[in-house]
């Protein structure tokens, strides 16, 4: 008899089933969790922070006290929510959803310092435990191409979405620029993981992460995922190169 095939997913460019991706990304967050926000400055050079900016700018939370809800999705240590939160007025509520406990725990504990009014929910997004059309806006940043199953979780936040509700997603993307792909790729392969191994003394989650960025898909072929889904007036705009790109789709 034949033998069934067992569906695969990439983990960086290793080929794994599908069903222990997951828990394989859940090991990276959980080795980085402490060190999350102190590497990401020094990968970027601090340049996430503006690529963050960018995507609060989209989000466009408004200022008075009108009602704003906010899901920030796979939102980690909380990073995007704090922004989103320091721009916003008292009417915006901002909830963080992501799956690993750990990175949650240090989000946590930001916000007992600072005083911001910022909920914490651990879950995983290809089956959110929130009510459909819940949400204004969904943002997820640097999270998608962790999900095993993409296609889920854009619909999960399809279906938390309201009618007239924004989601946008920022995420690596492709450096096509002659000269700088190549730079690009001799940093991230030799400067990163090594970074990696003195900060937080692991190589590997950070040589997993280099190799995701390659395996995720090109912006266009994400742009069709999120039409797919159900998303209407998607469109993308390409930052430093294409070294991120910001998505955008609206539940209409
Ligand atoms: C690179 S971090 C991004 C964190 C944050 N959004 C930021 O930009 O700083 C990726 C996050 O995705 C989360 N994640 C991975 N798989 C997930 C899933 N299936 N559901 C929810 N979160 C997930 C990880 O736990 C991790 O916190």
């Amino acid at each position: 008899m034949a033998k069934t095939r067992e569906k695969q997913a990439d983990f960086g460019y290793r080929r794994v089933p599908l069903e222990d991706k997951q828990a394989m990304v859940d090991d990276v967050f959980h080795s980085v969790a402490r060190r999350y926000d102190l590497m990401n400055d020094l990968m970027s050079g601090g340049l996430h922070r503006g690529w963050k900016e960018a995507l609060v700018t989209a989000v466009n939370p408004p200022k008075s006290d009108a009602s704003f809800n906010v899901l920030d999705l796979a939102g980690g240590t909380g990073d995007v929510a704090f922004r989103i939160a320091e721009r916003a007025g008292p009417g915006t509520r901002v909830t963080v959803a992501d799956i690993n406990a750990e990175m949650l725990a240090v989000g946590r504990e930001r916000v007992a310092k600072a005083k911001h009014d910022i909920e914490f929910v651990e879950a995983n997004a290809e089956a959110l435990p929130l009510p459909n059309r819940s949400f204004d806006a969904v943002t997820i940043a640097f999270g998608i191409r962790n999900v095993p199953r993409i296609d889920v979780a854009l619909s999960e936040i399809h279906r938390v979405l309201r009618i007239g509700g924004h989601f946008l997603c920022l995420e690596f993307s492709s450096v096509d620029l002659p000269g700088l792909d190549r730079l690009y790729d001799a940093y991230s392969f030799n400067v990163i993981p090594a970074l990696g191994r003195a900060v937080t003394g692991d190589a590997e989650s950070y040589r997993y992460l280099v190799e995701s960025i390659r395996k995720f898909p090109r912006p266009e072929k994400f742009a069709d995922m999120i039409r797919a889904a159900g998303f209407r007036r998607v469109s993308h705009q390409s930052m430093t190169g294409g070294v991120v790109a910001l998505h955008s789709g609206w539940r209409l």
